[in-house]
């Protein structure tokens, strides 16, 4: 660890005694001190006290500019007004019955209206949905094999939680990656039922379907490669899948839950102009409440109709989270309301490529939507393997130091990236530039000192 990365550690743990205490006391009771593992890091969280508009505070009292925005979940910012009145409203009247209410036709046709499917159902996260819609695909098409891309995040059951963060030298030939499990207790069978092909190479999306004919059910991805920093698609590549899958009698799946309205109003297929067979949306959509849902075709989601495929929850379409649903598609997720997070997104993304060019940094800044990042290499990544080159001290100088000085400029982990909310303002994108720039010239000498260019920093 560099000198300068030892610092800033130092002052963050000199800054945040109450999170260092409550993490030591969590830690008694609870695995890791944190209800995901991926809130935990060392030395420990910072634990927050509340939260709104574009601002947190932490338990220590310091105040950040918030772009971490609960991985991305909350493009309508904290406490959003018309989420609020929303949601109040319906814990006065009940919150959940397990029986039918007229706001479920609703935000299916709100869903409808916006994104390519015809039906809906709805969830309550993330995993859930990409579970069903694989589930769905099998039934549709009578096969059991799933193609994913490495490095992709889909969540955390048995068919996504494959090849998500895979090691060399297991992960084996890069054109045709092996399927590694991610974590114990995945049944051998389902691996076996995970294809796994590198993104950006349609070569090796048409090798696997080749190895396995007839049998891969479906093309699970995230239209933008979002589970390290933010990899973009290049030209042709979403039209390449679309043309697989097609001739191959596979459905292709937009894992749209941090794409789907973060991206743009009508998600990936209206930005790239590629139409998926299936959506699964989650995160932004319900304003900080859980909430997720999955469309299709009619076709596709009658097999729930004629009771060939089943789907079902508790929890599903629990009327807190439906109202704050509707109120983020009606009253948040608007086109003034793109078009204000755009000019912030510009405005940031703009900046920080300024400068990363004064510093000297090593470095180039992704972008797209509300989503961004600061990527430690010099050129542009395209697959998950590109990525694992990152000089992951580097980027932990840089996260700490942000945060150090109020700005939370993403998740902690380098494989993520900042959200911009709809209460951002021009203000806050100042003042996060500002950091930055205080920050940039150490990470630029850092990166100097351990000689950590794109070439030297494998294995890191
Ligand atoms: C692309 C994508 N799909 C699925 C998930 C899983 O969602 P959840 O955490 O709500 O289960 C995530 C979560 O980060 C995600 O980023």
């Amino acid at each position: 660890m560099h000198d300068a990365l030892k610092k800033e550690i130092a002052t963050y743990e000199k800054r945040t005694p109450k999170s260092a205490a409550a993490h030591k006391r969590a830690l008694e009771r609870i695995p890791l001190g944190v209800a995901s593992n991926y809130r935990h890091y060392e030395p420990y969280p910072l634990f927050v006290q509340d939260g709104k508009g574009s601002k947190i505070h932490d338990i220590d009292g310091h105040e950040y500019i918030d772009h971490n925005l609960c991985f991305g979940a909350l493009m309508a910012g904290h406490c959003h007004p018309a989420v609020v009145k929303a949601v109040e409203q319906k814990l006065h009247e009940g919150t959940t019955f397990g029986m039918p209410h007229d706001m479920e036709w609703e935000l299916a046709d709100e869903i409808c209206k916006r994104y390519p499917v015809e039906m809906v159902r709805f969830g309550s996260s993330g995993t859930e949905v990409t579970m069903h819609a694989c589930r769905i695909a099998r039934a549709a098409t009578g096969r059991d094999k799933i193609l994913k891309f490495e490095g992709a995040y889909h969540g955390l059951h048995d068919t996504a939680l494959v090849s998500v963060k895979p090691k060399d030298p297991e992960y084996g030939d890069p054109d045709a990656p092996t399927s590694v499990p991610g974590g114990g207790g995945i049944p051998k069978a389902s691996l076996a039922n995970v294809v796994v092909a590198a993104f950006n190479n349609l070569p090796s999306v048409e090798r696997r379907f080749r190895e396995n004919p007839g049998q891969i059910a479906a093309i699970i991805l995230e239209p933008i490669l979002m589970n390290v920093g933010l990899c973009i698609p290049q030209p042709g590549f979403l039209k390449g899948l679309r043309d697989i899958a097609t001739k191959n009698g596979a459905l292709l799946i937009f894992d749209e839950v941090k794409t789907g309205a973060k991206l743009a109003w009508g998600g990936a297929s209206e930005f790239f102009g590629v139409k998926p067979d299936m959506i699964c949306l989650a995160k932004s959509i319900g304003g900080g409440m859980p909430l997720a849902a999955f469309g299709a075709s009619r076709p596709v989601m009658d097999l729930i109709a004629q009771h060939k495929v089943f789907h079902g929850g508790t929890y599903n379409t629990n009327r807190a989270a439906m109202a704050a649903g509707l109120a983020m598609f009606r009253e948040v997720l608007t086109r003034e309301n793109y078009a204000h997070v755009d000019k912030l997104s510009k405005k940031l993304t703009e900046g920080y490529r300024a400068i990363v060019k004064k510093s000297g940094l090593q470095a180039y800044v992704a972008s797209a939507g509300v989503n961004g990042a600061l990527m430690l290499y010099p050129q542009e990544i395209r697959n998950y393997r590109d990525w694992t080159k990152i000089d992951i001290d580097l980027w932990r100088h840089y996260w700490f130091a942000m945060v150090n000085r109020g700005v939370l400029p993403q998740p902690y982990w380098w494989d993520e990236q900042w959200t911009i909310s709809v209460q951002h303002t021009e203000a806050d994108m100042d003042k996060h530039l500002a950091v930055f720039d205080e920050v940039a010239p150490a990470l630029a000498a850092a990166q100097l000192e351990r000689g950590a260019l794109y070439v030297g920093a494998a294995g890191h």
